[in-house]
Formats: structure tokens, sequence, C-alpha cells
């Protein structure tokens, strides 16, 4: 509270005869020790003038205000200062635009979220720096309680995207959703219908990004909202039974993953792998009388269904799809090598698979061995380090990873004095398959006598 702007923003408030608060995530961020990000301020008057007069004091030269939503705002350094005039908010049913008038400090406070996110500090001289807490949400702060300040039927229907910030919240910081405020949000559900996608996924994001997300999708899950937001996700729920065989709850298996591998990674995309892994299960669950259940091509499957799924939940279609595309293809592959005596040759294929990818599909890999059993887990890690020390030796001598193979499609149309044709694609690979076979070594001359060896078994005549 001694950064600069906090005296700018009090004295620009005494000359406009106003009253300005330090207000909403930045208190509660404050009180929780939480890095600030940025601070809202609310001006019982005109939040604008208020931006105005404080970046003038502070020789901020650039100040934005916009016009239709009387709120204003500046960077000072790396914060960036919002303004609004303290208002009075009511919602039109079928809309997330309230109609607005000004207000008292105290109305402005009743329109918030949560208790937790209503508290003000006074930037006023007689009592600068004191809480304004009228709904006890420093007491809520304390107690880890995610509680709307009026009726939370009142609160999630005025603004359903709070249904979603309830359940933010409540992931990533540890807190709980008061009784009457949960129960809200599952008899509220359906309004999350007028909440555009980017704004869910918005929140979707900041969960997965926590340390424990699987709190948040039981949380979706149990109030409704995961089947009307993410319903392919909803699908891996239950346990079917036939003959008395059950299979494992993939839903729950899941999350197991995705807080598994939250421990390994921060990267956004490798956790969305880890959510979208087993996302074709259902479509491909057979049973077998004798083998039980299988979920043969799962793996293929799903890995088709990422595009529909990031597209439907307004998610980028760019290399980040693909990423998570090949990381669900290609989960199961790893695994397999625990199961068989590993040779070099099937080492050498999924290292080239993977390319780039081969550490973060080891990482997803891991968090996939999931049982209630740990003498199990224990045992799979374990054969688990062996194949990855195998990949390692093999990476280190034949080093496959940004592989390009040593013959290209110009050098064979040349050999052979071929136009581009399938010939061209077929020698292609014959040449990728006898490297990563280990039938000859990954060098060029090696490579170039296979290629007019096998090219003459097709029929084709070497230019001499
Ligand atoms: N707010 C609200 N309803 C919303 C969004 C925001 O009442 N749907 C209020 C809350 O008082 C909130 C403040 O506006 O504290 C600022 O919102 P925002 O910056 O979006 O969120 P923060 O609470 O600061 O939290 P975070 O930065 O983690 O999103």
């Amino acid at each position: 509270m001694d950064a600069p702007y906090f005296k700018a923003i009090s004295e620009a408030a005494a000359e406009l005869n106003g009253e300005a608060y330090a207000i909403g995530g930045f208190v509660r961020d404050l009180i929780l020790n939480r890095p600030v990000k940025d601070i809202d301020f609310v001006m019982v008057g005109n939040g604008p003038e208020l931006a105005r007069l404080s970046a003038q004091k502070l020789g901020v030269q650039q100040v934005t205000i916009f016009k239709n939503f009387g709120t204003a705002m500046y960077r000072f350094k790396n914060t960036e200062l919002e303004f609004v005039g303290a208002r009075k908010e009511s919602y039109l049913r079928g809309s997330r635009k309230p109609v607005v008038e000004s207000g008292t400090l105290q109305n402005d406070q009743d329109r918030r979220d949560f208790t937790i996110n209503t508290m003000a500090i006074s930037l006023n001289a007689p009592n600068y720096g004191e809480l304004a807490d009228p709904f006890n949400g420093l007491a809520d702060l304390k107690e880890k309680i995610i509680r709307t300040p009026l009726d939370p039927d009142i609160t999630y229907s005025d603004d359903p995207l709070r249904m979603m910030r309830a359940i933010r919240f409540a992931t990533q910081l540890g807190f709980f959703i008061e009784e009457k405020s949960y129960h809200a949000i599952s008899r509220n559900k359906n309004r999350i219908k007028i909440v555009s996608g980017e704004r869910i996924m918005e929140e979707i994001q900041k969960m997965v990004l926590s340390e424990t997300p699987s709190v948040g999708f039981k949380l979706l899950f149990n109030t409704g909202l995961l089947a009307i937001i993410f319903p392919e996700l909803c699908k891996l729920h239950g346990v079917e039974l036939r003959n008395g065989k059950g299979h494992k709850d993939n839903f729950y298996h899941t999350l197991q993953v995705l807080d598994n591998i939250c421990q390994n990674t921060d990267n956004l995309w490798l956790r969305w792998a880890a959510i979208l892994h087993d996302i074709a299960k259902p479509r491909t669950k057979r049973f077998h009388p004798v083998n039980g259940w299988t979920f043969h091509g799962h793996e293929d499957m799903g890995a088709r269904m990422v595009p529909g799924i990031f597209r439907d939940l307004k998610l980028p279609q760019d290399g980040k799809m693909k990423y998570v595309q090949k990381l669900v293809r290609l989960h199961l592959r790893p695994i397999a090598l625990t199961k068989e005596e590993v040779t070099d040759s099937a080492c050498r294929r999924l290292l080239f698979e993977a390319g780039e990818e081969i550490d973060d599909l080891l990482i997803l890999c891991r968090a996939d061995i999931t049982s209630k059993n740990e003498a199990k887990v224990k045992r799979y890690l374990e054969r688990f380090d062996r194949v990855e020390e195998k990949l390692k030796q093999v990476e280190e001598k034949d080093q496959l990873r940004n592989w390009q193979p040593p013959i290209s499609g110009e050098d064979i149309m040349k050999a052979f004095d071929i136009k581009p044709s399938r010939a061209v694609g077929t020698l292609k690979d014959a040449i990728k398959d006898a490297i990563l076979d280990g039938k000859i070594p990954n060098r060029k001359k090696a490579a170039y006598a296979f290629m007019i060896a096998h090219g003459r078994e097709m029929g084709l005549t070497p230019v001499s």
C-alpha cells in the first residue's frame, strides 16, 4: 500500500470531492498474500475523472477512457489501474449487460460476486487504509468460504459467469462453496448458456492451471455445468458391468491423470493432453466375453476428436491443437514398450514419431499410471524408468529426435530420373523404415546405396 499511486488517487479524490476505494480482487489478494496483477478503484462520484486527475499527478500521459462503460484505466510501471464510478446495477434476463445507475459504495459492494471480492480499502483522509467490509468477507477469507453477498439466485442469475468464477476460485484458492450457493449453481446451471464460450474457457483455463484442477472439474460435474459446457468429458463418467466385470471410471481416472501431471508440468497444453487422452474411450468401448472390456483404437479416435473438441470449446486451432492431438495419438506407445522386451527398433520408431514431443509424452505416460494399488503403481513406474533409460541411450546413439531422412524426394527423382509420383513416396518410406529398423545406418552413403538397390527391385532404373 505504499505505491505512489495510492497517495495520488487519495489526493485526487479529495480535490474532486468524492470518495475513492481500492476494491475487489486486489484487496482479497493483498490479504491472501498473493501477487498483485491489476487494481480496481471505485469512486463515489466520477471514475474517469479520478483516473484523469490522479494520472496527471503521477505524470502518466496515457489514460484510456471507456465512455460506454463509464470506466477508465492507465498503467503505472507494471501495474494496471482501473477506475469505475460506484454503481447500482440491475440485469436484464437473457443478457449479461447491466443497466447502470450511479450509487453508493455499499450499492457497489452489493452487486459484486462474492463476499471475499466485496472488500474495499478506503483511500480517504478521515479513515485512510480502513477496510470497508459489510459482508464479513474477511471472515469468509479466513474460513475459506465462497459466499455471495446477496441471495445466490440473484447473484448468479444477474451474471451466470459467476457460477464458473465460484468454482474457479474454489479450485484456485482451495476454498469451499457455501451450501446455498452450491445449490443455486445447480439450479441456475442452464443460465450459463447466455455466457460466451470464450469467457467460459477463460475460467476453465484458470482451473486447469491451478495446482489441483480435479477439484474444479468435480464441482462442474456435480453441479451439472460440465454436461452443458463440456459434454464429451462427462461421457467418461460411470462404470458398466457385464458378467459381473466392470472397467475403470474413466472420468475419475482422467482427473487423477490431470492432477498427477500438474505435479510435473506447468505447460497448459500438456495438461490439456491429460484431459483428452482417453476422450474416445466411450466411443470405442466393447465387451468381449473372454478379454473383458476393451477400448481398442481410442488413442487414434481420440486424436481425431481433438480438433472438433477444440473448436467447440473455443480453444485455438493452431499448433497447440496439433500438439495435443499428437500426444493423444501417441499416449499408449511408451506404455506398450514396458510390456515387451524393448528393442532398439521400437525405441527408434517412437523417438522418430514423437520428435520434439518425446519428453512431454513421457511425462503424460507417467501421469497415466494410476491404480489404487500403490505397489502396482511403483512396479509400473520402475519398468517405465527402464524404458526411459533405453530411449535415452538410443537417442544418444542415433539422434532421431529431429531426424530428417538423409535422402530427400528430390534425390530420389534425380537418381532415377522420374517425376513426382507414388514410387517416390514408397521409396522414401522404405529408406525411413530401413533406418528405423536398424537395417542400415542413419548415414547418407548407406541410404543412397539402399535406395538404388530397392529402386531396382521396384523396377526403376538408376541414371548411370
Ligand atoms: N466481479 C463481479 N462479477 C464478475 C466479475 C467480477 O462481481 N462476473 C467483481 C468482483 O468484485 C471482482 C472484481 O469485479 O473482484 C474484479 O474482477 P476481475 O478482475 O475479473 O477478477 P478478480 O476478482 O480480480 O480475480 P482474477 O484476477 O483472479 O480474475
